[in-house]
């Protein structure tokens, strides 16, 4: 029996998993990328949580048919290269030939968002749906198309970058870590939450997070669903702007379903209330008719198991 390798290399966290043919995720390993160490430790960290993975698995290492990555970043799909990812500290690094090198199994790779939606368009939120656009709002926030099943790659591997949509108006606008201003990503990832939070208890607004150590971005939604009204004003920031986000996207991808999905998602109905009635406020009722916004369903295993999609689906 062959099986294939799904890696899910994030900011925080390398999770590996092993698939079977029909994409069943059957173990898992996760350890932490260590960014703050380097290139060269998170390379070693891919490879021995490969290893560990088949290791602890009651497979063997000539069973594994192929290993596909979803990386955080600017990917060049065609070259297996990662040219930029900021949250991973990685820029113009040749992933692919590496991983093949150490592992001397044919490696694929993509972007993280784009294999989260290919898993969740395989066997998720999106199952059995041909045309989806999946958002991760996570660390950074990430986005994948899906057209007729599959990953929509546009010139050079890049499109779907949803969170680099520039749509904070200029007064508002910050810098993002790709160097431009106002993007998706500096509002509703769980960074930008955490910033907005952080910048509104120093500027001494009323709110209960300014009694909390290390504000998280649960730590915001938790408070805004018990009333408070500075976290409160925070989520409705977050979700007017990915609601606007989704707007534009929907006019242009007609797309069937909306699937939000990375930890933020989490924060459930009270994110989702507000994106799908700023949804409604900015679509034309045409393109709203029979469109869906729907959390994922893999949760954290989308990236793993659309990795390994990248073998098995295309
Ligand atoms: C990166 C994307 C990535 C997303 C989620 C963004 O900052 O530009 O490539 O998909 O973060 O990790
Ligand atoms: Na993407
Ligand atoms: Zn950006």
């Amino acid at each position: 029996e062959k099986i294939y390798i799904g890696v899910d290399l994030g900011g925080t966290a390398i999770k590996v998993g092993i698939c079977n043919e029909e994409g069943q995720l059957l173990h898992t390993y996760e350890g932490p990328t260590e960014v703050d160490k380097g290139p060269e430790t998170i390379v070693d960290n891919i490879e021995r949580y490969v290893r560990l993975v088949v290791e602890q698995s009651p497979f063997n290492w000539e069973q594994v048919a192929g290993v596909g990555a979803g990386v955080a970043g600017f990917t060049n799909v065609r070259e297996g290269i990662i040219i930029f990812a900021p949250n991973v500290g990685l820029k113009d690094f040749h992933i692919r030939q590496i991983l093949e090198e150490r592992l001397d199994k044919p490696v694929k790779i993509d972007n993280d968002a784009n294999v989260a939606a290919l898993g969740e368009a395989w066997g998720g939120a999106g199952k059995g749906i041909d045309n989806c656009v999946c958002y991760t709002l996570g660390t950074g926030v990430g986005g994948g198309i899906i057209i007729d099943g599959k990953i929509y790659q546009g010139f050079s591997g890049l499109a779907g970058e949803l969170g680099h949509m520039s749509v904070v108006p200029d007064l508002e606008a910050i810098q993002c870590g790709c160097g431009k201003m106002g993007c998706l990503e500096t509002v509703s990832s769980a960074t930008g939450i955490i910033r907005m939070a952080n910048d509104a208890v120093a500027r001494g607004d009323r709110t209960e997070l300014a009694l909390v150590e290390n504000i998280t971005a649960k730590d915001v939604f938790d408070a805004a669903k018990v009333g408070d009204e500075v976290a409160l004003r925070i989520v409705n920031r977050a979700a007017f702007y990915l609601g606007k986000s989704l707007a534009a996207v929907a006019v242009v991808l007609n797309p069937e379903v909306f699937i939000i999905g990375g930890g933020v998602s989490k924060a459930g109905d009270i994110l989702f209330n507000e994106v799908r009635s700023v949804f409604a406020q900015f679509t034309p009722e045409p393109v709203q008719a029979g469109l869906r916004i729907e959390p994922a369903t893999l949760g954290n295993d989308a990236g793993m198991v659309g990795a390994a999609g990248l073998f098995l689906r295309s």
